[in-house]
């Protein structure tokens, strides 16, 4: 994460736009499991041809957003929703805004996005009540629920995450089981129980689910974890149905989407004679392949590095 505060205004009133080099640099909670999560269900929707739309509630900075709009297909539209730096409608949600996201404007989120991609998605600034007036019913493939962690917000954010999705479409509801979030567990399983929604798996932090049919899902997803040395999973039963449980410690971040910033030059390492040289925090192999080869080889070419170095 990025220690500067993005979008500050400097005493002479000039806004500091932040230029990340790369998606490590974007301030946000996207964590390694979830993006490989993100990576396989979107690409198996390309994969399979299944069309539609993307909506992110609750998008920050953009970390997660700019990871999910590299996965928009010619046709379809991104839309996010967020209050960015305009008012809450309540007090609970005031506060949450106040603590958790001070420092949040649309024009950091925008100078985010456009460093990783040509064109903003669709940005609806307000509160997600507004998403079911502007993103049409059963047109999205991938819903990320990801706002406000009261307990009628996200409620009201799955049941329009259930409008608009399509019978393969995937819910992603974020902080479902946080110490500090009760609100987004009641509502999340509250959707197990009684709203129809068949979870696919968990993460630490996200809980992955769908309407539609879950078997094809599940089955697919076990056989891909199935190939992952980087990625504990067991299976259990809850309320009836199939869960997997992942655990991500370990994960390696799949691809990443490349910025059109360079990375500020390293300063040379001062060394005393004798001693060990200071760890770099971007391999440069990683970098290089994520920038210059197609997805698959730098899949490959990372883990091979990661083999060579006993991790
Ligand atoms: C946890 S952050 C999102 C993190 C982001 N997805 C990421 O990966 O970094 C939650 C966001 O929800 C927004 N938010 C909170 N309450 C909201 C509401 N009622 N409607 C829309 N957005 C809201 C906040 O402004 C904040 O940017």
């Amino acid at each position: 994460m990025t220690s500067s505060t993005p979008g500050a205004t400097p005493p002479d009133g000039t806004e500091q736009l932040p230029a990340p080099a790369g998606l490590d640099d974007v301030k946000g909670w996207f964590f390694a499991a979830d993006q490989l999560l993100f990576d396989w269900f979107l690409t198996r929707q390309k994969d399979l041809a299944e069309a539609g739309d993307l909506l992110e509630v609750g998008a920050y900075l953009g970390k997660s957003a700019i990871f999910t709009g590299s996965y928009l297909r010619p046709g379809e539209r991104f839309t996010v929703c967020d209050l960015f730096d305009g008012p809450a409608d309540d007090s609970a949600n005031g506060a949450e805004m106040a603590k958790s996201y001070s420092t949040l404007t649309r024009r950091a989120f925008e100078a985010n996005y456009l460093s990783f991609h040509a064109e903003l998605p669709t940005v609806l600034q307000g509160l997600s009540s507004m998403v079911p007036g502007r993103v049409a019913e059963d047109s999205c493939r991938f819903v990320h629920v990801d706002a406000s962690h009261l307990y009628e917000h996200v409620h009201a954010d799955i049941a329009t995450a259930r409008a608009v999705l399509k019978p393969y479409g995937v819910v992603v509801l974020d902080d479902f089981r946080a110490e500090h979030c009760p609100g987004v567990a009641a509502a999340a399983w509250q959707a197990v129980t009684s709203g129809g929604l068949h979870v696919l798996c968990i993460t630490g932090t996200k809980l992955y689910g769908t309407w539609g049919d879950p078997a094809a899902l599940r089955a697919g997803l076990a056989a891909w974890l199935r190939t992952r040395t980087d990625l504990w999973h067991g299976e259990e039963s809850v309320a009836g149905e199939p869960l997997i449980r992942i655990s991500g410690k370990k994960a390696q971040l799949p691809p990443q989407p490349v910025s059109r910033h360079p990375a500020p030059p390293r300063a040379a390492p001062s060394r005393t004679p004798g001693t060990a040289a200071a760890p770099r925090s971007h391999p440069p192999l990683h970098r290089f392949a994520a920038n210059v080869l197609p997805p698959f080889l730098t899949k490959a070419a990372v883990s091979a590095r990661r083999r060579g170095q006993g991790r």
